[in-house]
């Protein structure tokens, strides 16, 4: 019986966690559950954002559903205790390393997007964020010049086999769909980015079918609001991908839309399975958040850890005949709690 470790953190994690819960438990796939707190909620249990026995759960299980961290109330703590660490210390410690972000457009919400309709009409590309290395994980620190200038600092670096981990999980993905590859990164400026560049077109020889183009991120940031439903597949560093998924979940129309994978292989392993949005304070405990995101998340974890893609694509197909039938969050316009948002979709599965 797959073990599925639910850890739905702060804020509105719980309130979506709780929806996408609810559809997966209505599929009766013989998964088990299991709940453990994280971030605010595992500071507040135990004195650390990610207690040990969270921990040791997410490593046991076939698969993580995670919410969302952040709470205000802990933003003076140390760094290393703030809920935003368990999430760092959760990818690393599992190394998931691969983040697959599809940011789709869902028929009917071509208006919920401040791009105009056709620009984003036909929406459908896939984020692919290398998670685990980067100038997030690089030394960092706070020094002192020879001129008695504060300093802080951040290094980025990459070696080639984090290159090579990740655009492996861009060309599989890329051949899967409609084979189109870009790579984003700032070659013209940084050693990262050369290297990123040569590991990339040197992998593009093994996957010929695979149409391969390299963009500097600055200029990818211009082409995903000028004409973001032209790409497929775009492959691209830690830092560059945190930025340009987010930017691309306007496309989408909200941020409550987007779910994320993050893999540690490209298929049959465990994952964890999270919205792209945060804790949303600001509208917490008042049952308006959208749970879309964490319910698409679910399907992602049914494809990509249990390996069941037609109980993936039942979840998708219900969410996208909800919304075509006017079902929407007050993020899409509508007037639904995030409760009734989970019944229409659970409606759908049935
Ligand atoms: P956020 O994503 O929590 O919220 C940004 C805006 O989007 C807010 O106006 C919020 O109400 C809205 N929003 C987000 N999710 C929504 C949903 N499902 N339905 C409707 N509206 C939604 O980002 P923000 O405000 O920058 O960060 C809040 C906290 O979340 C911080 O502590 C931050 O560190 C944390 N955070 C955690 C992440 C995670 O757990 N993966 C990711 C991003 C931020
Ligand atoms: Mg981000």
């Amino acid at each position: 019986m797959p073990l599925i470790a639910v850890l739905p953190g702060d804020g509105i994690g719980p309130e979506v966690t709780r929806e996408a819960r609810r559809v997966l438990e209505a599929l009766d796939l013989g998964l088990s559950f299991e709940e453990a707190p994280v971030g605010g909620a595992g500071y507040l249990a135990s004195g650390h954002p990610l207690p040990d026995a969270t921990l040791a759960l997410a490593k046991r299980a076939d698969a993580v559903l995670f919410g969302a961290i952040g709470d205000p109330r802990f933003e003076k703590l140390e760094r290393h205790l703030r809920p935003e660490a368990a999430l760092l210390g959760i990818r690393k410690a599992l190394g998931l390393f691969a983040n697959l972000r599809p940011a789709t457009l869902f028929p009917g919400l071509e208006d919920a997007s401040p791009l105009k309709p056709e620009v984003v009409n036909g929406l459908d590309i896939v984020i692919v964020r290398e998670l685990i290395g980067d100038i997030y994980f690089g030394e960092k620190g706070h020094r002192t010049t020879p001129d008695g200038l504060r300093q802080g600092y951040d290094v980025m670096s990459y070696d080639e086999q984090e290159v090579t981990r990740i655009a492996r999980v861009g060309f599989e993905m890329a051949k899967r769909r409609r084979k189109k590859l870009c790579s984003v990164d700032k070659a013209n400026v940084l050693e990262t980015s050369q290297l990123w560049r040569d590991v990339v077109t040197a992998m593009g020889a093994e996957y010929p079918e695979v149409e391969l183009t390299h963009m500097y991120v600055d200029n990818a940031a211009m082409q995903l609001v000028r004409a973001p439903a032209a790409f497929d597949v775009i492959v691209t560093g830690n830092l560059f991908g945190d930025i340009l998924s987010d930017q691309a979940s306007m496309c989408a129309g909200s941020i409550g839309m987007l779910p994320s994978a993050s893999l540690a292989a490209w298929s049959g392993a465990n994952g964890m399975y999270e919205p792209i949005h945060g804790s949303a304070p600001d509208i917490a405990g008042q049952g308006k958040a959208n749970p879309c995101a964490a319910i698409l998340s679910a399907a992602m974890l049914l494809r990509h850890s249990l390996e069941d893609e037609a109980s993936a694509q039942r979840i998708e197909k219900a969410v996208a005949a909800a919304l075509a039938k006017g079902a929407r969050t007050a993020d899409l316009g509508g007037t639904l709690s995030t409760a009734a948002m989970g019944d229409a979709v659970l409606s759908e599965l049935q």
